[in-house]
């Protein structure tokens, strides 16, 4: 098995481990942000560059360093390769530049966007962005279209992450959108005005790492941190059923899929990925519809944590910590499930 080192905790991999993939077993701070890398989208990632890291060892047999930064979520682990990510002030100032970028033709219309509050680039910009932007030419502007009565497209706010794209290619039979045209015009668009009407549509609403598209069922009825959010399932003929309901006093004001804690869908109780239908997600907004199984956890990080029912639970361990314990290359013992995506502390986005 490789042996990878990354922001000096040395791990054991799967042989076409890539890096991202490889932090996220050790997990923690080491974990480079992703934007358009998913893992249970097959061919994602690749696109928004936020997962950089710097590669200061190629391998144990070449050790010459790579000379550009790499996308973390698009190079596989090499037997003894040295990554840098949260210990590289370089990959910090680039990442920086990126979320520079992501921003230039994204509106500042948080206040006003449903997807404020669970918004991955409101986290990313916070976390790695710089206060400033140099860009002083106008934004993007789109003509509206109406994708359909149960997603809302905002297309100013898409960072072309390509998410949905794939949503639509792999789980739904017959995808009628996707990216139309090149370049700084490019744009998430149907054919000719079709309607995303398709059993599994809704999932692009989860995908989606900013307020792009959104749910038009939940539209301005509460911001997140205002909602109960309550894992429920149901017999559902066409999905898995499991979901998470958000409650506002004894109304569901939305219903989602469970969410990992890289805020990916979660898997099922059958371990396959949690995607839901839309007949569960638009349809059944009923208490009495749902076997109601208790109150989701809840990332201390995330907004919805705030004044919340749950006591928080530290964050199992941050890089000081682990560097303390375990100085440049030294292996470091993982314990029982640490290496299970799915057994961190913390899963609600
Ligand atoms: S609409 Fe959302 S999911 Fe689709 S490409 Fe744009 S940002 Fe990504
Ligand atoms: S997450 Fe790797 S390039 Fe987007």
């Amino acid at each position: 098995m490789p042996k990878v080192t990354i922001d000096d905790i040395t791990i054991d991999v799967p042989e076409g481990t890539t890096i991202l993939q490889a932090a996220r077993m050790i997990g923690g701070e080491v974990v480079p942000p992703a934007m358009c890398y998913y893992s249970k989208l097959k061919t994602s990632g690749g696109y928004c560059r936020t997962c950089i890291v710097k590669v200061e060892q190629g391998s144990a047999k070449d050790p010459r360093p790579i000379p550009k930064p790499v996308a973390s979520c698009r190079t596989n682990v090499m037997d003894g390769m040295v990554v840098r990510n949260i210990t590289s002030p370089e990959v910090l100032e680039a990442r920086a530049g990126v979320v520079e970028f992501l921003l230039i033709n994204h509106p500042l219309d948080c206040p006003i966007c449903d997807q404020a509050g669970e918004c991955d680039l409101q986290d990313l910009s916070y976390g790695h962005g710089d206060e400033f932007s140099r860009y002083e030419f106008k934004r993007r502007e789109f003509e509206k279209i109406d994708i359909g009565s149960k997603v809302q497209l905002h297309m100013t706010r898409c960072i072309l992450c390509y998410r949905c794209v794939k949503v639509a290619d792999q789980l739904t039979d017959g995808r009628v959108h996707g990216v139309i045209n090149r370049g700084d015009v490019s744009e998430i668009s149907t054919y000719i005005e079709n309607v995303i009407e398709n059993d599994f549509s809704g999932n692009v609403i989860d995908v989606c790492p900013v307020g792009a598209l959104t749910d038009k069922t939940f539209r301005f009825k509460s911001r997140v941190w205002y909602t109960k959010p309550v894992d429920a399932h149901r017999d559902c003929k066409h999905c898995c059923g499991e979901v998470r309901l958000w409650y506002k006093g004894d109304e569901v004001l939305r219903v989602t899929t469970r969410r990992d804690q890289f805020g990916e869908v979660k898997d099922t109780t059958t371990g396959k990925p949690g995607w839901i239908c839309n007949e569960c997600r638009f349809d059944k907004k009923e208490t009495k519809d749902w076997i109601i199984e208790g109150l989701a956890h809840i990332n201390p990080h995330s907004v919805i944590s705030a004044n919340h029912y749950e006591s928080l639970k530290a964050l199992k361990a941050t890089v000081s910590r682990q560097l303390k314990a375990a100085p440049h290359g030294t292996k470091v013992t993982l314990g029982n499930g640490a290496l299970d995506p799915n057994n961190q502390p913390g899963t609600q986005k």
